[in-house]
């Protein structure tokens, strides 16, 4: 009795559907929101725009500057295949918060890095996603390319972007790949930890390499935590000398 009655409903939906002649949608018909235009981002002094598609592609580069660096090799600049060295320690060298700066190592020292990565010398903890996916370019790229690549940031001028700033409480942070500073006024202690966050966690998105780091370095001066006060020595040799 169900499916007869079912079957009726069905039938009489059909011939209704079918005798309505429905006309063709037109471009004036669909409302504006429901396809809205990519949002494009971009950074201070920067003429490019990029969407967010370009920001999360991992096989091209977000070269906000173009003309503040030599040409990118292609595995730096990246290709289809391969991550882009630059996503990860951008087209200027500088790393982000989660890499390392590149600019003004040494050629040598760079090639020696990615051939002890590949043969499993250097390695990373697999909770280190970003570790483990530089794991992966060092075995997916050719010597020729890492040559390049060497060569490309050997060539780069490093310029200090972080700050160390030492304390006892930070603010709250949540991880999203990297540590992220809570803005709203929550802090917790830091304990003994290191913890390096962008100052800027949107221009961090978009790939900004201006932006600076700050590490938050755990205190170990006595002095310091007998007043729970955030105290920075003169010079690193009296952090040393009060340890
Ligand atoms: C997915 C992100 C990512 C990509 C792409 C990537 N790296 Fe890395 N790279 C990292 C991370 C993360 C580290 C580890 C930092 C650490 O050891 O603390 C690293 C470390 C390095 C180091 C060691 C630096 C040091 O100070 O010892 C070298 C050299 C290096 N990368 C070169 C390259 C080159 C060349 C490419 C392109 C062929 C590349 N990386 C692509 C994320 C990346």
């Amino acid at each position: 009795m169900l499916r007869w009655i079912l079957s009726v409903i069905i039938a009489a939906a059909a011939s209704a559907a079918m005798g309505q002649e429905r006309a063709p949608v037109t471009r004036d018909d669909v409302p504006a929101w429901a396809f809205p235009a990519p949002m494009l981002y971009s950074v201070p002094d920067s003429t490019r725009k990029i969407t967010e598609v370009v920001q999360y592609d991992r096989t091209r580069t977000v070269d906000w500057y173009p003309d503040e660096h030599p040409a990118m090799p292609d595995a730096v600049k990246g290709r289809i295949t391969v991550y882009a060295c630059s996503f990860c320690h951008l087209p200027t060298g500088g790393g982000r918060a989660g890499n390392g700066a590149l600019a003004g190592l040494s050629a040598n020292y760079i090639r020696e890095q990615i051939a002890n990565m590949k043969s499993g010398v250097r390695t990373y903890d697999p909770r280190f996603t970003t570790g483990i996916n530089m794991l992966l370019v060092a075995k997916m790229d050719t010597q020729s390319d890492i040559d390049a690549a060497a060569n490309y940031y050997a060539g780069l001028k490093y310029r200090k972007l972080l700050r160390v700033v030492e304390a006892v409480e930070i603010p709250h942070v949540t991880t999203d790949a990297v540590y992220i500073f809570d803005t709203s006024g929550a802090m917790e202690p830091l304990g003994e930890r290191i913890i390096e966050g962008p100052d800027d966690k949107e221009r961090f998105r978009r790939r900004d390499p201006y932006i600076t780091s700050r590490s938050r370095a755990a205190l170990r001066w006595p002095g310091a935590r007998r007043t729970g006060r955030p105290a920075t020595p003169a010079t690193g040799q009296d952090l040393r000398a009060a340890r």
